[in-house]
């Protein structure tokens, strides 16, 4: 398959990125059998060595700082849990900002790296230089929208995808951390059906698929060191069936190809032997590359 990107961008903190990239990233991985994922975060937060690193996170392995030095994320792409590729979080991103104000530059980056398969970039709660950087680099940027404030923040991010001609129509807000209990107005409405009617007011594209709140993936995000999947841990839950919608909605949007029409079992960490020239099979070739370097 071709290659292809998306973020995860919102300026405001906590309104469930993290989650969507890492939880979107193992359904689409499931859901696509064959499709090699890579994840990316350009923050400082250690979630996704934690949560997909084999091995405990070790300060001195080679990060994204060292790939983005070298214009070239091969050198430093691991294979972890789920089958997911990803790329070890570096310490702290001030460096790394400072070398990203070309907007292009992680464009750059990603074709150089040229992995065959889908690349997911989960930002920091800001608009700033590498947040620019991964829109541009995206097929698709994910708004996240859980509050009006979110609201007002996907109005900017908007702007700054609009900068490029078309580049709205590259943005979708999905509502997340939903809890259809809160908030209802005079004319018995809630939260998301008023959100709902001003993101078609403004044109915005939205995900039909929407995220729960739920306790249960809130102690799964952050009730553990360790954290760990809706699809291996939490199958009864709603997120566990709206995050498969969201990945074939996904899939559909990208496209990704044929989806499998259940989430496949647990994935062990080594891939299978793969026929030669299926999507498995570059994804191997591309792990030689890695081992050989
Ligand atoms: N569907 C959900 N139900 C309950 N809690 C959730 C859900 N999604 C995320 N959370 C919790 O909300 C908090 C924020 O989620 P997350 O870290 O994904 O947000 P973020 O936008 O990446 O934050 P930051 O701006 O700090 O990077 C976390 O504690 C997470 O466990
Ligand atoms: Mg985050």
């Amino acid at each position: 398959m071709r290659r292809v990107t998306l973020s995860v961008c919102s300026n405001k903190g906590g309104v469930g990125k993290t989650m969507v990239a890492t939880q979107l990233a193992i359904y689409l991985r499931a859901l696509y059998q064959d499709l090699p994922v890579l994840l990316v975060g350009l923050d400082d937060q250690r979630i996704i060595d934690r949560m997909f690193g084999l091995r405990p996170p070790d300060p001195g392995q080679p990060n994204l700082k060292h790939g983005w030095a070298e214009r070239d994320l091969r050198p430093v792409v691991q294979l972890g849990q789920y089958g997911i590729h990803f790329v070890p979080t570096p310490p702290d991103t001030g460096p790394l900002k400072m070398r990203a104000e070309d907007p292009t530059m992680l464009r750059s980056i990603l074709e150089r790296t040229d992995f065959p398969g889908l690349t997911i970039l989960d930002t920091k709660s800001d608009l700033e230089a590498l947040t620019r950087n991964a829109m541009v680099a995206s097929d698709l940027v994910i708004l996240p929208v859980s509050d009006w404030s979110a609201f007002e923040e996907a109005e900017k991010a908007f702007a700054l995808l609009g900068r490029e001609p078309g580049g709205e129509r590259r943005g979708r807000v999905l509502f997340t951390l939903v809890d259809r209990r809160t908030r209802i107005d005079r004319e018995g409405r809630d939260l998301y059906e008023r959100l709902a009617t001003a993101t078609e007011e403004r044109g915005w594209p939205r995900f039909q698929s929407f995220l729960s709140r739920s306790p249960r993936v809130e102690a799964l995000s952050s009730g553990s060191t360790i954290p760990g999947s809706v699809l291996h841990q939490a199958r009864g839950t709603a997120v566990h069936r709206q995050l498969r919608e969201l990945a074939e909605e996904v899939g559909k949007l990208l496209p990704l190809g044929d989806a499998v029409s259940m989430p496949a079992p647990p994935r062990t960490a080594s891939p299978p032997a793969a026929p030669p020239g299926s999507a498995a099979s570059l994804k191997n070739a591309f792990l030689r590359g890695l081992r050989r370097r």
